[in-house]
């Protein structure tokens, strides 16, 4: 069958797509956004997070055929021309990345847990990236960048007032 959606703003098409696939195969695969990782597949550990309709999934739990003229932004999609995504830019800065398998989810988490909450406290970051996993720094480097891309934002609101 062929999906047609949108990702980061564009229209996409992907043809001969099979019924059970994912849409994290979709993405990865067919139409060149390898930023989502595959971790386990089976909606555990958080790396394939996306924004479905402005919402964090699991792409990899979303039959691809369920995105049908819906709205998709991956980890490629919070750049823009301007640069970095604070929050992408907080992760660099804070160390927060080491292998970053688990990257792309956090970052696309943090992202929306910001949007909806600019200065969460640690519970709150806790209880937001308690979906995503990660092997590699033992989680402290992480709240550090949610904090530093917190404390970012509420910065530039500030001063554009
Ligand atoms: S790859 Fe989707 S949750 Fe792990
Ligand atoms: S940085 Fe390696 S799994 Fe998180």
């Amino acid at each position: 069958m062929r999906v047609t959606f949108t990702a980061n703003g564009k229209p996409v098409e992907a043809d001969d797509v099979w019924e059970g696939e994912s849409l994290l195969y979709v993405l990865r695969e067919r139409v060149g956004l390898p930023g989502s990782k595959n971790a386990c597949e089976q909606g555990e550990c958080g790396s394939c997070t996306v924004y479905l309709d402005d919402v964090p999934v699991c792409s990899c739990l979303v039959a691809a055929g369920q995105v049908q003229d819906r709205e998709v932004r991956t980890v490629e999609g919070l750049a823009d021309e301007s640069g970095l995504d604070p929050v992408q830019q907080a992760f660099i800065d804070a160390g927060a990345v080491q292998c970053g398998f688990c990257t792309p989810g956090l970052l696309v988490q943090t992202h929306d847990l910001l949007e909806r909450e600019p200065q969460p406290s640690d519970t709150d970051i806790r209880e937001a990236l308690s979906g995503n996993l990660c092997r590699c720094t033992g989680y402290e480097k992480i709240m550090d960048a949610v904090r530093l891309a917190s404390a970012r934002k509420c910065q530039k609101v500030g001063t554009s007032e």
